[in-house]
Formats: C-alpha cells, structure tokens, sequence
C-alpha cells in the first residue's frame, strides 16, 4: 500500500485522530505536558516497559514515548490480544473496567486489556504486547506524518 501522509499541525494538545493505513486504524494523538509527565511514572505496572519484544517497535520508538517525539504518539490502534479496537480513555478519570488510579491511555473493551498513553499494555491483562508502532517519519517541515 501508499504512504498515509497527515498533517498534524492542526491536532491540537489532548486531541486524537484516527486514519487508515492499509485497512487498519492508525492513532495520532498529540499529547499534553501533563500526559507526557505521566509516562515517566508507571514502569513498574508495565508488562513490557521499554518495548523490548520484537515486533511492535520500531528502533525510534524504542524509548518512554514510544515515538519520535514525545508529543506526538502513533500507534496501530488494535488490540495485541485478539484484534478488537481499544477505545481512547486519555483523560485521567477511572471509567467503568478501568483502576482507580486511571492516568489516561487506552481500553480494549472485548477482554479488559488496558493501555497506557504509549500503547505499552498493562501486566496482568489478556494482551501479550504492546500495541504496534507502525513506521513512520516527519515531512520535512515537520508539520506532517507519513506512515507507511
Ligand atoms: Fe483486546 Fe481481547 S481483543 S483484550
């Protein structure tokens, strides 16, 4: 398939779009000071923190964020269990399946599985991984994303 080319400058802090890349939804979310902060934080409730296992990572996104810039995240948004859609719940508000201690990311409503805002999937949970990080650069003015 063609290279999906997106133009993020128009996404504003805490918004997300979806696209489709080869038949699949991709995400981008630009995240807030605040979202990216939170990252930093919850290693420990991690099953993969720093996206280690092959196959969902590209190398630059082998990093807290998984992206190239912290901002902006990227992700293939199917659930690494089965293949259902996991629904954004990027605010930092416990909604029905979700902790208590929710700080934002994304919930697979087929089996439970939750994500945090880099796709990394939480331990415990049904997904085996964390959601994939499809490949993709910048424009060179970086105003856009090409995923493909
Ligand atoms: Fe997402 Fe099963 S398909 S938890």
């Amino acid at each position: 398939g063609a290279p999906v080319e997106v133009n993020v400058s128009s996404i504003k802090p805490g918004e997300m779009r979806t696209v489709e890349w080869r038949g699949k939804p991709v995400w981008i979310l630009h995240r807030t000071e605040q979202q990216i902060q939170e990252l930093k934080d919850n290693d420990s409730q991690l099953a993969d923190p720093n996206s280690e296992r092959p196959g969902f990572t590209p190398p630059y996104a082998q990093n807290e964020y998984r992206s190239r810039k912290p901002e902006l995240f990227v992700a293939v948004g199917i659930c690494t269990h089965l293949g259902c859609s996991p629904t954004p719940e990027l605010a930092a508000e416990p909604g029905p399946g979700l902790p208590a201690d929710w700080e934002g990311g994304f919930f697979c409503p087929c089996h439970g599985s939750t994500f945090d805002l880099a796709g990394r999937v939480y331990k415990n949970k049904p997904a085996p991984d964390n959601l994939e990080v499809p490949p993709y650069q910048f424009s060179a003015d970086g105003s856009s994303v090409i995923i493909g």
